[in-house]
């Protein structure tokens, strides 16, 4: 094992480093998808409040261990406490698994990212005449046998490159360059959007707090919507954070001991939730401006799903003319730089712990994991083209469940939705819980406030800190684990 681990210059680059993995596509897709979908400003506050209780909690908890272990979350737990590294495996296949889909994502974005170039700077129009080539464009681009891949791979390559400069040379400075280009196009693009004519009525769609909402079919308030709600925002908050998944651990244990976690973290939270309500005031009014003029319903608008970024945005874009090209190519260039820092943080959880186990050089296990995700990924990149027929709800259904996957409904339960699905609905609430009863109840809470306490930082929130790991964290999540499952297998009625 390296002698000395590295480290991060200073607090800045921590918290920029963090900010970097913890805003992607789950900022400026998911986000503002899911506010539409539940009622706006409800949604946020509801959001807010669970990022600066059980976020910060569990924010704090991972950079804490990282920190206090040196090792990454495949190692430290076992570090801590012989018999609970088991929790440490479980949060290295959750990265594994994702990373290999984030990049395939990734790849999507590169290359609506490339199209929109093309067309910005040639006027071709590549997406079919007018508005109605989006559909198609999306269509036959991931059904086809090799780009999808192809796009990943360079993906890939690109993140790669990055995490085998280091964690100075590599992550911190590509951070120093594109998040502050992120941030300003996410200012620039959100304010365009807002001074548009007609973008108000989107706004007031977007911000103010639709409580119909939270009310049942007969129009009375309904505890059930409102606990469907809760649980979106947290299941966001998680992704959204990227919690879970021992990439604050590995990242928190570059971090100096000077540096204040708890400050830190509070940073971190800011970024991420400012950039996840900018990407709605980019999205939603014009989305909302689209449906108005197309006489498609708002909330089927909104309700999209990953067709919300690579449908109905360009076929917005389209409406634009010339504008729209260039107004396409700043948000796929945004897009792109969140889902690169992204997964350039899931591919250094899984580097860091292949050189703590193994002993390997960085570049050694940068370059087997390549070979790892890169094969990984030829499920993610056929499985809507060539494989496409290859689906997990038979599984599903011979177990004798009736919900959305064994379906096959909501869509088919290809490679990549199974993955999405097995890392954010079981394995993440599972690592969180185990974490948090690992933290409350066996090394105890003091464990961590000490580490956040080193060098004679103040940790203002310690006594809320303890009794949110103890008692409200776990039956959070708790909650959370079992309405996911549910709501998948389609267990007692649940759809969200
Ligand atoms: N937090 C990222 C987002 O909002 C997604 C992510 C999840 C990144 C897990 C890294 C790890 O898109």
């Amino acid at each position: 094992m390296d002698n000395k681990r590295a480290s991060w210059s200073g607090q800045l680059a921590f918290v920029l480093a963090a900010a970097a993995s913890a805003i992607g596509l789950g900022n400026l897709w998911r986000f503002p998808y899911l506010a539409a979908q539940y009622g706006g400003g409800i949604f946020i506050v509801i959001y807010l409040i669970l990022v600066t209780t059980l976020g910060f909690t569990l924010m704090t908890t991972e950079i804490a261990i990282g920190r206090m272990t040196s090792q990454s979350q495949l190692t430290a737990y076992s570090k801590l406490h012989k018999g609970w590294g088991f929790i440490g495996i479980l949060g290295t296949i959750v990265p594994a698994l994702i990373v290999p889909y984030y990049c395939i994502i990734g790849g999507w974005v590169l290359k609506y990212l490339v199209a929109y170039a093309k067309m910005a700077f040639t006027g071709v129009a590549l997406m079919g005449e007018g508005a109605a080539g989006a559909g198609d464009f999306f269509g036959n681009f991931i059904t086809s046998p090799f780009a999808p891949f192809g796009y990943g791979i360079i993906f890939i390559i690109a993140c790669a490159g990055v995490i085998v400069m280091g964690v100075k040379n590599g992550i911190e400075k590509s951070n120093l360059v594109m998040m502050p280009i992120l941030f300003v196009m996410a200012i620039a693009i959100s304010l365009y959007v807002i001074s548009m004519p007609g973008a108000s009525d989107g706004l007031r769609y977007y911000l103010v707090p639709n409580f119909s909402s939270l009310c049942g079919p007969d129009g009375k308030f309904s505890v059930a919507l409102l606990a469907k709600t809760i649980l979106g925002a947290m299941g966001q908050m998680f992704y959204s954070l990227s919690l879970a998944m021992g990439i604050m651990i590995t990242y928190g244990s570059y971090m100096r001991s000077a540096d204040s976690i708890e400050r830190s973290v509070r940073r971190i939270e800011i970024f991420d939730t400012i950039i996840a309500i900018v990407a709605g005031l980019m999205i939603i009014p014009v989305v909302y401006m689209f449906a108005i003029k197309t006489g498609t319903p708002v909330k089927e608008a909104m309700n999209a799903g990953p067709g919300l970024m690579f449908i109905t945005l360009p076929k917005v874009f389209a409406m634009l003319g010339t504008a729209g090209n260039w107004l396409g190519l700043s948000f796929f260039i945004l897009v792109t730089f969140a889902a690169a820092t992204s997964a350039i943080s899931l591919y250094e959880a899984c580097v860091a712990s292949v050189c703590d186990l193994l002993d390997m050089k960085r570049r050694n296990a940068t370059f087997f994991m390549f070979f790892v995700i890169a094969f990984f990924a030829v499920f993610s990149a056929l499985g809507y083209g060539p494989w496409s027929g290859v689906t997990f709800s038979a599984l599903f259904t011979k177990l004798g469940c009736t919900g959305e996957w064994a379906t096959g409904a909501v869509p088919s339960m290809q490679g990549l939705d199974f993955f999405d699905f097995i890392t954010n609905s079981i394995l993440m609430p599972i690592i969180a819980l185990c974490t948090c009863f690992f933290v409350g109840w066996v090394i105890k809470p003091k464990a961590i406030i000490d580490e956040v306490e080193r060098e004679g930082h103040p940790f203002k929130a310690k006594s809320f800190f303890s009794f949110m790991t103890k008692w409200v964290a776990p039956l959070l999540l708790i909650a959370i684990l079992v309405s996911e499952i549910c709501r998948n297998l389609g267990i007692g009625g649940w759809k969200i």
